[in-house]
């Protein structure tokens, strides 16, 4: 059942054209294609059968050169339509109809509400026409597109609007075209009635491209901003990558049940409305923030995606590490890029690290699959995301723009490899990446171990560095692989130290160098150094490593004082959090009272007086490791130990530096203008810093705190005052935390994406009725399971949200998912496999919570329909 990487085989036959008839209608939409196509020259050569890709549809006609075919000549299986051998050219007519309004899986071509919509990546273009659908058949497309006028007058596909015209009945059409090859996985078609806003860019080589942004009618209002986001995009893949677009027009839906984030469909993007829709009332700065990374990053894959495409889907970090690469390069332009980098690390370590050490652990390229859906995963994306990043640091930004020129010169128009693209890296600068490709084949984190000594007299500093891969599922024993370390030397007096390594005649002065570990254990020497410099390693998280280094306290909070590196001094202070909040777990569990290291304390006071920091970067640098840092940090993640620690901590440095918070509080609101909203990276850095200072004295428990907290959530103020406010309330057991809800919900129960806020703030407190709560808002009228926004919110909100409540030590939070993963599944599989994501690390657990984990899941696979979605996480979960 599994697929494989080892046995691909290339495409029998190719296809260079589709025309596409779509006529949608109210009981079945037929669908008619006609397909030219040949024999691949090279997948051998005579006559083979012409076996298509086809699910949920049925069938009507096949007629191949002309000549329509009895039933007796083609067999129509489950999932495969084989059609008799074929050699030279052929012409082949597929007729069949589907009915989208039933399509509650959201792949394919569906309808919700009054709008038509698809989603073909990975495979859902057979869901809507018998077709070769896998990446590497590459054809162009024509799309017509027959509706009733009244009910969808705008009808789109990709590429270029050709004709449009009436039809009998009250019904319409258009023609559209793509003079693009694409796989079919890019193929876009929309039908509605939609609002859209226009705007226009002209790329540096002077041609003019038409935007647009369609949703639906009465929030053309709210997309200001993913329209200067997109052309943020534009010219900066322009500057940054000499990549300029390719068509007439750029288009992008907001559609309001979709599974995932977004989707690249050449020309015709599709999105998740809430990665478009923003104003300052509705969404907070993080969703502001988010917007301009996604349209980037679907805009950044025209070039890294769609004019070079993945062969298979085991390639599919070659387009989306590479393409969040680029999106987070944008990111970090556009705004602070020690912030950036620190949010991107966050992510990776509370999401990514947990999904190496798990069951479903797979390497960046995976070699198997049962469900591709299920590999769109964070090790796919984000880790794929630093392995890219890591040859960005071995060849230098030079290097690797010659490398991603050549990658284009080589591929452009080509459906090719994680390897294609390394080899074009290496073709490009001479560095040998051979033992590098490890990265993309060995799944697991690596461990890097750091042990220093200096020697006063000699004035060496040798620094050890080693290298241990943890085994992973299917992958019992592993190779060092080369890690690149940007390292530094922080003096005593705060300043980092020139680098001369034993052995060379001058170091030039640097400051900084790239140790690159690609054996087991290494030492290197320094010289010339001083007494009581303080190595500063890893710096900005050059590589997705765990980093066992021999740091005191006191390094810690020298380095988190001193460092230069902004993520270097994130990390310090984040260590010297981790290591006092654990000891504070561990006195709980052993009975004791938990007392926070002071050091931690005074560190924080140190920061908050230092004014030289951004105030979005202070903010970062104030936030205690999350509670599933913690957990991970601990062989038995104790969740109810680390809640009380962690919560202890934040009363305690609420309370210790309230005169500090209250002061910056005053100084930041002061700087707010009232009524709109200043959208700046400086003002939101502000806001976020406002809203961390606001939290840190409600958790200090002095009315005043809480006092402050009730004025700025009133439900007039700007979405992202509102929300730091509730979020800072939403844990208490008093009756102005409910009155803070309450008003919120009222003003905003009709606006289905702050509803969502809502959800997510009741699903997430701490508060013991929590899971009550959740089950009776699966009855709310804004809640229904069937758009993934909804159940993200509400039972993603819990189950993911709120470790300390879905952990409950009674079982009930893993009864609650197993019920609500199999009511999805017959639904949704898709969304029902990632809601099941919070019962697969069950070992991570004591024994009672490991069996009632456990029990959950037996539960869910013993279901007599399960999809192969959830399935397979499941099963690989149990194993
Ligand atoms: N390619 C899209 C993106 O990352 C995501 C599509 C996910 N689709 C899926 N079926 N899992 O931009
Ligand atoms: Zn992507």
């Amino acid at each position: 059942q599994p697929v494989r990487l080892q046995d691909y085989a290339p495409p029998p036959h190719l296809i260079d054209s589709v025309e596409l008839t779509v006529e949608l209608g109210d009981d079945w939409t037929k669908v008619t294609a006609i397909l030219s196509g040949r024999r691949n020259p090279a997948a051998g050569s005579g006559p083979a059968p012409i076996v298509l890709d086809g699910q949920d549809q049925q069938l009507q006609a096949v007629t191949l050169d002309g000549r329509r075919l009895a039933e007796s000549e083609y067999q129509v299986g489950a999932e495969k339509l084989t059609l008799p051998a074929v050699d030279g050219p052929f012409e082949l007519m597929i007729e069949g109809r589907i009915r989208p309004q039933d399509n509650t899986a959201l792949e394919g071509l569906y309808r919700s509400g009054g709008l038509y919509c698809t989603q073909c990546e990975a495979e859902g273009f057979r869901r809507i026409t018998y077709y070769p659908d896998r990446p590497d058949v590459m054809a162009v497309f024509t799309v017509r597109i027959e509706a009733d006028k009244e009910r969808f007058p705008v009808l789109l596909a990709n590429g270029n609007c050709v004709e449009t015209g009436e039809l009998p009945f009250g019904r319409h059409f258009a023609v559209w075209h793509d003079p693009f090859r694409k796989p079919a996985y890019l193929f876009a078609m929309v039908a509605g009635d939609l609002g859209c806003v226009e705007d226009s860019y002209v790329t540096r080589s002077g041609r003019e491209v038409t935007l647009r942004i369609y949703v639906d009618p009465g929030n053309e209002g709210r997309t200001g901003h993913a329209m200067e986001s997109l052309k943020r995009s534009m010219r900066w893949d322009e500057e940054v990558y000499g990549f300029e677009y390719d068509l007439d027009v750029f288009m992008i839906v907001a559609v309001s049940a979709f599974n995932m984030g977004a989707m690249e469909n050449k020309g015709l993007n599709i999105f998740n409305d809430k990665f478009i829709l923003a104003d300052p009332d509705t969404a907070t700065d993080g969703d502001f923030q988010r917007i301009e990374g996604i349209v980037a990053h679907e805009y950044f894959h025209n070039w890294t995606g769609n004019r070079i495409t993945c062969r298979d889907w085991f390639q599919l970090s070659l387009k989306e590490g590479l393409t969040v690469f680029r999106d987070q390069e944008f990111s970090a332009d556009m705004h602070d890029r020690g912030v950036k980098r620190v949010s991107d690390v966050r992510l990776l370590r509370t999401v990514q690290f947990p999904e190496d050490a798990g069951p479903t652990a797979h390497p960046v390229r995976p070699d198997t699959y049962i469900e591709i859906n299920n590999f769109y995963t964070v090790t796919v994306y984000e880790k794929g995301s630093e392995v890219v990043r890591m040859i960005h640091t071995l060849l230098g930004p030079d290097g690797f723009r010659k490398g991603m020129d050549l990658y284009v010169e080589r591929h452009d128009g080509q459906a090719v490899t994680c390897d294609d693209f390394v080899a074009a890296m290496e073709d490009a600068t001479g560095v040998d990446l051979s033992r590098f490709r490890l990265w993309y084949s060995q799944a697991g984190t690596p461990t890097v171990t750091a042990r220093w000594q200096h020697d006063p007299a000699t004035r060496r500093l040798d620094l050890t560095l080693s290298q241990a891969t943890p085994s992973t599922p299917g992958q019992p024993t592993k190779q060092p692989m080369p890690i690149p370390l940007r390292t530094a030397l922080i003096g005593r007096n705060g300043a980092p130290l020139p680098l001369r390594l034993d052995g060379e005649p001058d170091g030039g002065g640097a400051t900084e160098r790239v140790l690159v570990l690609d054996e087991a254990a290494t030492t290197v020497s320094f010289v010339d150094v001083p007494p009581g410099a303080v190595p500063s390693l890893l710096r900005g998280f050059s590589a997705p490593v765990k980093l066992d280094a021999a740091w005191s306290e006191e390094d810690l909070a020298f380095l988190a004082g001193a460092d230069d590196d902004p993520f270097g001094r994130w990390e310090a202070l984040q260590s010297l959090s981790t290591r006092a909040l654990l000891a504070m777990v561990g006195a709980l569990r052993a009975g004791k009272p938990a007392v926070l290291d002071q050091r931690v304390v005074e560190a924080f006071r140190a920061s908050l007086a230092d004014d030289r920091l951004e105030p979005a970067f202070l903010s970062e640098l104030l936030a205690l490791p999350g509670e599933s840092l913690l957990g991970q940090a601990l062989d038995v993640w104790h969740v109810d130990e680390v809640h009380a620690a962690r919560a202890e901590a934040r009363r305690v440095i609420g309370e210790t530096l309230f005169d500090g918070w209250s002061a910056l509080y005053e100084r930041l609101s002061a700087a707010e203008p009232a009524g709109g909203a200043d959208l700046s990276t400086a003002a939101m850095g502000r806001r976020a810093l406002a809203n961390a200072a606001l939290a840190y004295m409600v958790a200090s428990g002095r009315e005043e705190g809480i006092r402050l907290a009730v004025a700025q959530a009133r439900p007039d103020g700007t979405m992202t005052r509102v929300m730091g406010a509730l979020v800072a309330l939403n844990d208490l057991e008093r009756p102005e935390r409910d009155a803070a809800l309450a008003a919120f919900h009222d003003r905003w129960q009709n606006d289905p994406l702050v509803l969502d806020k809502w959800f997510a703030l009741k699903a997430g407190s701490a508060r013991t009725d929590t899971l009550d709560q959740v089950k009776g808002l699966l009855e709310h009228p804004g809640f229904s399971i069937r758009i993934p926004n909804r159940v993200r919110a509400l039972i993603g909100g819990f189950t993911a949200g709120n470790p300390v409540r879905f952990h409950a030590a009674d079982g009930s939070g893993y009864d609650f998912l197993a019920e609500q993963v199999l009511a999805l599944d017959a639904i949704n599989p898709q969304v029902a496999a990632r809601m099941t994501q919070p019962l697969v690390r069950w070992r991570k657990f004591d024994a009672g919570r490991g069996k009632a984990m456990t029990d959950a899941l037996r539960r869910i696979i013993h279901s007599p329909t399960l999809s192969k979605d959830v399935y397979e996480i499941a099963s690989k979960a149990l194993a």
